[in-house]
């Protein structure tokens, strides 16, 4: 029988909308917290059997509906001949310059696949595949958004899109012939593009992205409320959109919304909140109950389990 997200993915579910948190492998875990003073965190996404294990903490403690790929947007870095580390975030080197030659080898990403495959028996709900919007990965190749805001004029700027596209493509179909069984494309940062900036540098890749695999994708991005029409695939939205409102304008299966800061109120006002979001979307067949953006470090693990026992007792 096919899974409750896959289900909401193709417009069909029925009864309670499955439900998952991006971000719900990090850092608000103790058990997380504990393996990640044993070991660098370049070493967790590229050692299959620990990736694997931080992957199925979450799944252990709660009842989710999906896992979702321990691993990080930056990684692609390496695909390109680029070292990657991480250090308060992800640290690139070389530094990306207009015209630069990349080495590309996919096999530097082998250990994620791996992982896609030591997971897939253990698992008995969907996992979710991820990689970056090109836009926002160029970002952290270049270094910053403001170096990369100098970028938008220059000729080189849809090569570079286009060559972490090609990575990120093949990256993905690697993960779903592994068993990946939906994916997410996290393009964070293509907030700060205009209207037609968007249209110019994330709409084009993220299409090319979503149209290379043969299972359902997720769009996210903040504010992609004001896309809705355009997104190739199934939107995920931030909170400052009222989720009811946006399927009035649209049959996508969409994605949300509730605020990650929620996850620091009292418990009561976490349930009254998750209750208010599900009765406005109650019977949706197209619907995902996840958070506006990721669970912040922090958060309680209460409330996070909370969150999910509402929406499954919700009828
Ligand atoms: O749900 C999951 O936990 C899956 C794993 C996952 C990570 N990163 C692990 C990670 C996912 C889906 C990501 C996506 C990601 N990475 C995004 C897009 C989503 C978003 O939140 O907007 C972005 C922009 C990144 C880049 C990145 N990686 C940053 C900016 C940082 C440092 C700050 C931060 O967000 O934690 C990372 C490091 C990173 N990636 C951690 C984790 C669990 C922190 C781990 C630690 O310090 O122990």
């Amino acid at each position: 029988m096919e899974h409750k997200l896959l289900l909401a993915l193709q417009g069909k579910n029925t009864g309670c909308p499955p439900v998952w948190l991006m971000r719900q492998a990090g850092r608000y875990l103790p058990e997380y917290r504990a393996l990640r003073q044993k070991h660098r965190l370049i070493d967790l996404f590229f050692t299959p059997a620990l990736a694997a294990e931080v992957t199925l903490m979450p799944i252990r403690r709660f009842a989710l509906d999906a896992a979702i790929l321990f691993s990080d947007i930056t990684v692609v870095a390496r695909a390109l001949g680029l070292t990657l580390d991480f250090n308060e975030g992800p640290v690139v080197h070389p530094r990306v310059m207009p015209g630069m030659q990349f080495q590309m080898s996919m096999e530097k990403l082998d250990p994620i696949i791996e992982t896609v495959k030591l997971l897939k028996p253990q698992l008995r709900v969907p996992l979710i595949g991820f990689c970056g919007g090109p836009f926002t990965v160029a970002s952290y190749l270049i270094g910053d958004l403001e170096e990369t805001k100098k970028w938008l004029s220059h000729d080189a700027f849809p090569h570079l899109l286009d060559q972490i596209a090609d990575v990120s493509c093949e990256y993905l179909r690697r993960q779903v012939a592994a068993g990946a069984d939906a994916v997410q494309i996290f393009d964070s940062w293509a907030n700060v593009l205009s209207d037609e900036q968007w249209r110019k540098f994330s709409l084009p890749y993220i299409t090319r992205l979503a149209a290379s695999v043969d299972v359902p994708a997720i769009f996210f991005m903040r504010g992609a409320a004001r896309y809705i029409d355009e997104i190739p695939c199934a939107v995920s939205l931030d909170w400052e959109t009222d989720l009811a409102a946006a399927r009035l304008r649209t049959t996508k299966t969409l994605q949300g919304n509730l605020n990650p800061d929620l996850l620091f109120e009292p418990l009561p006002v976490v349930r009254e909140q998750t209750k208010t979001l599900l009765a406005s979307m109650r019977d949706d067949p197209a619907f995902i109950l996840n958070l506006g953006h990721g669970v912040k470090p922090g958060t309680p693990v209460e409330a996070v389990q909370y969150l999910i026992h509402t929406a499954r007792m919700f009828l």
